[in-house]
C-alpha cells in the first residue's frame, strides 16, 4: 500500500488513515462512479466477451511463452482469463470493483485461476510482481490524461527489466466522439519511450461489440523494458 489516504479496494468501501479525502482522493472517487456507472448500465462497447484479436494475434506473432503476466484495466477479464487458459500465470486489475466481479465470475465459470484485484493503477497496491509481460486495452489511454508518469512508474515497479508488453491505444487519425480517447504516434513513442524500447508500433482496428457499427482506428505497440 501507497500510505496515508490510500484508497485502494478490495470490498468495494474507501479505506485509508487520513479523515478527509485529499485532492486525489476526490479525482479517484469521480473516476470509479464514472467507470461503475459504464459497467452498470452497459455503455462498454470494448466488452465483446472474447478476448482482444489483437492479443490472441500478437503472443502468437511475437511467441510470448507463458509468464507471469498483468493486464492493467482489465474489466470484465475477457483477456485475463483468455491469458490463463494459455498456460499465462495472470493478474488483472480495474478500478472498478463491477467489473472486477464479473472478471471473477467469468474466471470462475471457465475453471481458471486468475487474481483479481480492485485498484487505482495510479496509486496501486503491491501488485504482486515482477510481471514479465503486461497487458493494456484502453487503460493507458485515460490514464495518460492525468498522470502518465504515475502509469509508467507503476509499470516500472510492477515489471521486471525485460518484461515485454502491449499496448492498445485510440488514434488521433481518426477521432469519434463518442469514441476512445486518442494519442499521436509522436506521443505514444515520447511518453512510453520512457521506460521501453518500441520494438513495433502499428495500426489495427478496435474488436467491436454487434451494433456498435464502427471499428475504431487504433494504435497496437509492442514494448519491451
Ligand atoms: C476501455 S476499458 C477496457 C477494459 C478492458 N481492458 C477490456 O479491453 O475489456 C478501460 C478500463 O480501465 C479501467 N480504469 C480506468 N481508470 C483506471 C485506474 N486508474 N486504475 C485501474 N483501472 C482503471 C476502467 O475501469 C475500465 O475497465
Amino acid at each position: 500500500m501507497t500510505g496515508v489516504g490510500c484508497i485502494i479496494r478490495e470490498t468495494g468501501s474507501f479505506c485509508g488513515d487520513a479523515a478527509q479525502p485529499g485532492e486525489g482522493d476526490w479525482q479517484e472517487m469521480e473516476d470509479v462512479a464514472k467507470w461503475e456507472e459504464r459497467y452498470r448500465t452497459g455503455d462498454t462497447p470494448w466488452d465483446t466477451g472474447s478476448p482482444s484479436s489483437e492479443l490472441v494475434r500478437v503472443v502468437g506473432e511475437e511467441h510470448i511463452e507463458p509468464c507471469r503476466a498483468i493486464e492493467l484495466g482489465c474489466g470484465t477479464g475477457t483477456n485475463a482469463v483468455w491469458l490463463a487458459q494459455q498456460g499465462f500465470e495472470v493478474t488483472g486489475v480495474d478500478l472498478s470493483s463491477l467489473a472486477v466481479d464479473r472478471a471473477r465470475s467469468r474466471a470462475a465459470a471457465a475453471g481458471m485461476g486468475v487474481r483479481f484485484l480492485t485498484a487505482d493503477l495510479l496509486r496501486p497496491p503491491v501488485l504482486g510482481g515482477p510481471f514479465s509481460f503486461f497487458f493494456d486495452r484502453g487503460c493507458y489511454h485515460v490514464l495518460r490524461r492525468t498522470d502518465v508518469n504515475g502509469y509508467l512508474r507503476t509499470l516500472e515497479d510492477a515489471t521486471q527489466p525485460d518484461a515485454k508488453g502491449l499496448i492498445l491505444a485510440g488514434n488521433a487519425r481518426e477521432p469519434h466522439d463518442p469514441g476512445p480517447p486518442v494519442v499521436t504516434e509522436e506521443e505514444m513513442r515520447s511518453e512510453l519511450g520512457r521506460l521501453f524500447d518500441i520494438i513495433w508500433l502499428r495500426e489495427f482496428r478496435f474488436d467491436q461489440v454487434e451494433g456498435v457499427g464502427i471499428r475504431f482506428l487504433g494504435w497496437s505497440c509492442f514494448v519491451q523494458r
